[in-house]
This record gives structure tokens, C-alpha cells and sequence, in this order.
């Protein structure tokens, strides 16, 4: 079942929204040559705290860190640790927050210094995939105009998309009704309607879309190796449109927020 949201309650989804964008930003700044994922853990940790806020991931099916960190070939929840991050590695970070019984969960991936071109193709597509998604949240689409787009839009520009994870409905919990494919068939699947709350989140492969788990029960990789990148918002459908919550200024420019339920 997809569960409505009134406006307060996406205002609790959005206020979480807001600490995850903040410090997804904030990172932009430490992610160089030389810094290791535990530092940047720790940073986000730190920052979430502060805002009086939990990390959602710590402790989640016991998950031992604050955020993901998926470098390279890692497609996502890549835990945190000594690994250190070098000039032309991309890495993906994945961070939900809770606060007032109400979750928000966004990610990005980033350049650690200059990248090649493939790779600033695949970071782009990526980012893309997700924007031309968020464009079909519109009161009366269909859930897979969201999945068809992405799916169409990464494999026109010759890269595929992962299987084994997919976004998923987010309010009182962190992962709710409807699962979200990142791949399927325009028209089909529920009609969207004001008040559902999404997290939208491609994860894009330079190479197959295959991967595989590591040893550690949480890493997935790509099996052939190669790259993979994966960006998230969460997203209400709101009677303007899509109302982009865990965006840097998540206030909305196009919407009141007056005018929701
Ligand atoms: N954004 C991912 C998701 O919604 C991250 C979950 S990480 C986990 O599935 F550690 F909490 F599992
Ligand atoms: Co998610």
C-alpha cells in the first residue's frame, strides 16, 4: 500500500531532506586525493548529530556505518573504512536521515580529482536519468514512466542499469511501498497522486549491468568490473509537480507550499 502524506508530514520529510543535501554538499569540499572513506563518515555523522538528527543506515539490517561509500566498480551500500581515494576514482554517496519519526535520503556521486571522459559521461547520464525521472512525477503518470525514462534515456546513451536495487515509496519508514525499478514500461504500473513521497535512484553501469555481493554481505559490485554511478533524490508529488525535497534549497522555487493538502 502507498501511504499519503499530508503536508505536515512532508514538511518532516523535507526538513530531513535538507540535513542529508547539506551534507552531501558539504563533502564536495573533502572529497580529494588522499582522504579516506571512514573521514568522510565520520564528518557526515558529525554534521548529522549536530542537526539533531540519526543516521537512518547505522543499524539498518545492522549496517555498521552512517553512510555509503561505493567507490569505482562499488554500485552501492560500499561501507566506509580505510580505503583511501585517489586522483581519477569516482565515488558515490548515499545518506539517509531520521528526525521526528520521519526519514530523507539522497545521494550523489562525485569526481575525486579529474576524471576521464568516460566516466564524466557516466556521472552526467546518471544525474540526468534522475532529473528526466523527476520530470514524470506528475499526478496521474504512471509508476513506470518513472522507471521507463530512466531505463530508455542510460541505455540510448550506451550504459545499463542495475537490477538487483531499486528506489522505493519513504515517510515513517525508510524504505515503504512502491519498490521503484529503475527500468520498466511506460503507462503501466499505480497512477501517481498527490502526497506520495519517492526516492528515486538510478544506479548506472559503464559496462554490464550484473553485480555481485562481496564477502562483507553489503558491498555490491559490478561483476565485469567496471564503473558505476547512482544519484537520489526524494521526491513529493505534489498538484505543481515534483517537489524535489532533498535538493540544496529544498524550499521548492516552483511551488507554495501553501497550496498542498
Ligand atoms: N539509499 C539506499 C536505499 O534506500 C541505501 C540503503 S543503505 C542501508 O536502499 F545501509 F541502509 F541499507
Ligand atoms: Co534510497
Amino acid at each position: 500500500m502507498i501511504i499519503l502524506k499530508s503536508a505536515e508530514e512532508i514538511e518532516r520529510i523535507r526538513c530531513c531532506c535538507a540535513i542529508v543535501a547539506e551534507v552531501l554538499q558539504a563533502l564536495e569540499e573533502m572529497i580529494h586525493p588522499g582522504v579516506t572513506t571512514a573521514e568522510l563518515d565520520a564528518f557526515a555523522a558529525e554534521l548529522i548529530r549536530k542537526r539533531g538528527a540519526k543516521a537512518a543506515f547505522k543499524g539498518y539490517k545492522g549496517y555498521p556505518k552512517s553512510t555509503c561509500t561505493s567507490v569505482n566498480d562499488v554500485v552501492v551500500h560500499g561501507i566506509p573504512g580505510d580505503e583511501t581515494l585517489k586522483e581519477s576514482d569516482i565515488i558515490s554517496v548515499d545518506i539517509g536521515v531520521y528526525k521526528d519519526g520521519f526519514y530523507g535520503d539522497s545521494a550523489r556521486t562525485y569526481a575525486v580529482g579529474d576524471i576521464d571522459e568516460k566516466a564524466e559521461r557516466l556521472l552526467a547520464v546518471t544525474e540526468a536519468a534522475l532529473a528526466k525521472a523527476i520530470e514524470k512525477i506528475q499526478v496521474g503518470n504512471h509508476l513506470q514512466d518513472i522507471s521507463a525514462t530512466i531505463q530508455n534515456y542510460a541505455e540510448e546513451q550506451g550504459f545499463s542499469v542495475v537490477r538487483d536495487f531499486v528506489g522505493h515509496g519513504i515517510g515513517r519508514d525508510l524504505h515503504e511501498d512502491p519498490p521503484i525499478p529503475n527500468f520498466g514500461k511506460a503507462g503501466y504500473g499505480p497512477s501517481l497522486e498527490e502526497g506520495m513521497v519517492f526516492a528515486i535512484e538510478p544506479m548506472i553501469n559503464e559496462g554490464k549491468a550484473a553485480v555481485k555481493i562481496d564477502k562483507d554481505g553489503w558491498t555490491a559490485r559490478t561483476r565485469d568490473g567496471k564503473r558505476s554511478a547512482h544519484f537520489e533524490h526524494s521526491v513529493a508529488v505534489t498538484a505543481q509537480g515534483p517537489w524535489v525535497l532533498s535538493e540544496v534549497n529544498g524550499e521548492g522555487t516552483q511551488f507554495r507550499k501553501e497550496n498542498l493538502r
